[in-house]
């Protein structure tokens, strides 16, 4: 989730201020950070880690996940965003699509698909041979990627209405499945990774695509970026190798999985 334009200035004022009081912060008593209020694990899998649950900060859920709050989602109202003119530039979208690597008659997934952004930007890559489910739980989004899949040339796109706890999909049947600016707003992260690594096929690809949280500059909310260690860490708990990270891209990170 973006801040507003002229609020960027302001926040890296905020930041530079901040970062100069740390010393004497530092120097103070601790200051007690959110407090647990409940925990519970996901269903079904006594090994997996469990939530947290703490008095919601400013865009997040009150939930926290592996020692990370999860951030609110994005709600459909949020599409023009996404589809905003300067989103190339910003992002560099194209950027990303080459560095997948992507080969016609491919299976894949845009997993939180939101308005098809992406979506548009795939389908042509695996072309008509192959198939690109376009994932979300919002109804208002998935009849945006049913607008899509109804265009000319986009008869390989399958919009499909997930849940917060799973694609989906069909088991074992992706090649490359991909969340952009998605993985850090999953009310279950858990569930839903799981569920994604079912759908994938050994040797295929999942592709996480954040927000850098290392990096001030990049203008966006801090319950929306994500570090590449967090990534990796989250991942780590289940069959995933980790491939290589894109460093390419102005404001994002690219970590790439391969499912054992
Ligand atoms: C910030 S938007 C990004 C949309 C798109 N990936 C893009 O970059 O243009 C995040 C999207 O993830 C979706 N989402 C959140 N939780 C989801 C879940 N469990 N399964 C599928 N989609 C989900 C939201 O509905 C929203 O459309």
């Amino acid at each position: 989730m973006p801040l507003p334009l002229p609020l960027r200035r302001t926040a890296l004022l905020v930041l530079l201020l901040l970062l100069a009081a740390v010393p004497a912060a530092a120097a103070s008593a601790a200051v007690p950070g959110p407090q647990p209020v409940a925990a519970a694990g996901p269903a079904g899998d006594a090994a997996a880690p469990g939530y947290r649950f703490v008095e919601p900060s400013l865009d997040g859920i009150g939930k926290v996940y592996m020692g990370r709050e999860i951030a609110q989602v994005m709600g459909w109202q949020g599409a023009p965003w996404l589809e905003r003119e300067e989103r190339e530039q910003e992002e560099r979208g194209s950027r990303l699509i080459a560095a997948l690597q992507l080969q016609p008659g491919m299976v894949v997934a845009d997993v939180g698909a939101g308005s098809g952004w992406y979506t548009r930007r795939l389908a042509p890559r695996v072309g008509p041979q192959g198939r690109v489910y376009a994932v979300d739980v919002q109804p208002e989004m998935v009849a945006m990627l049913g607008e899509i899949a109804r265009r000319p040339g986009f008869g390989n796109v399958v919009p499909v209405l997930g849940t917060t706890v799973d694609v989906k999909l069909p088991a074992a049947s992706l090649d490359l499945s991909i969340m952009v600016d998605v993985y850090h707003e999953l009310e279950f992260p858990w569930e839903m990774l799981a569920s994604l690594v079912r759908a994938t096929k050994p040797g295929g690809r999942i592709v996480f695509v954040e927000y850098r949280a290392e990096d001030a500059f990049v203008p966006i909310k801090t319950l929306h970026k994500m570090t590449e260690a967090q990534v990796r860490r989250e991942a780590s708990v289940f069959p995933l190798e980790w491939e290589r990270t894109v460093r390419t891209l102005p404001w994002q990170h690219v970590v790439v999985f391969r499912r054992k």
